[in-house]
């Protein structure tokens, strides 16, 4: 298993990536850290803060392994999703709007409360050690009959924050989606559009609204042939 034995501070990590065009609404996520405005925005302020244990994460990472795959790669029915190489940022920032009631499943409340994931640190080192192993992809894919029109979709509305691989970006907090579940990014798109991702952007809820059906499934079905890039 791939492990990054002397991570970098997030913060060298952050601010190494270069920063990229975006639309004016992106920047929601860093500000609210920032302002530590809500409870949740001052536990996140303090993991992106803090420098990961990447040993102690795999081993507080072993009660996942059960769903989210020995190797962080999800699971083959599609619907747990993958998190190896997912970014740091995006990692701890799930973690904490879960444990939070700030994005909602039943499975994901139970494990990222604080019987299981005690401490801001403890999110730290489990989100320190995912974002470095490997994402091996694909993992499972969609029928194959969108996938040129999803990528004439996805370059023309989510290219510019996801990244032309889907890559995502670390110092933004987008996250990476290349390579995910196909059926996973559906599910995802069509709860946020119908309302059921709360922490998500209003404008990105009302973007993945406007998108129809076929637009969807060619989109989720793009990215979950993506391999994944650095
Ligand atoms: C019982 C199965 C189960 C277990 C155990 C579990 N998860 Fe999950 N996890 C899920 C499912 C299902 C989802 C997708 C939920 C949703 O739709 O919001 C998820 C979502 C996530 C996400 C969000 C991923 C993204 O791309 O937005 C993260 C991060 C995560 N889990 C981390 C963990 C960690 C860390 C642990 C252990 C402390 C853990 N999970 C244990 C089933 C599980
Ligand atoms: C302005 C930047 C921006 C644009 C444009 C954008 N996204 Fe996003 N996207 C984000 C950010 C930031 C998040 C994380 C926010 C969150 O989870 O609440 C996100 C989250 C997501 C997620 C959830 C991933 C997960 O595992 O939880 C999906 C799926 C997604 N975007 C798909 C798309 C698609 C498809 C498009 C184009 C139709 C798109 N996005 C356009 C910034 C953007």
């Amino acid at each position: 298993m791939k492990r990054r034995s002397n991570a970098p501070s997030v913060s060298a990590r952050v601010a190494a990536c270069a920063r990229r065009a975006f639309p004016s609404w992106l920047p929601l996520v860093m500000p609210l850290v920032a302002a530590a405005a809500t409870p949740a925005a001052r536990e996140l302020a303090e993991i992106l803060q803090s420098t990961p244990d990447v040993v102690r994460g795999e081993e507080l990472y072993a009660p996942c392994a059960g769903c989210h795959g020995p190797e962080g790669s999800g699971n083959q029915d599609g619907l747990v999703p993958a998190l190896a190489g997912q970014h740091f940022s995006v990692l701890a920032r799930q973690l904490v709007d879960y444990r939070h009631g700030e994005r909602t499943d039943v499975r994901m409340a139970a494990n990222a409360d604080r019987h299981r994931l005690q401490t801001a640190q403890d999110i730290a080192d489990i989100a320190g050690y995912l974002s470095g192993l490997q994402r091996r992809g694909p993992g499972t894919v969609g029928d194959g009959m969108q996938v040129r029109h999803g990528a004439s979709v996805y370059f023309r509305l989510c290219e510019s924050c996801h990244g032309a691989t889907g890559q995502g970006d670390a110092a933004e907090g987008v996250p990476r989606l290349a390579a995910q579940h196909y059926e996973y990014l559906l599910r995802q798109m069509n709860d946020a559009a119908q309302g059921r991702r709360p922490n998500m952007p209003q404008e990105h809820v009302r973007l993945l609204g406007e998108l129809e059906v076929q637009d969807l499934v060619g989109v989720a079905d793009y990215l979950s042939r993506q391999i994944a890039g650095p």
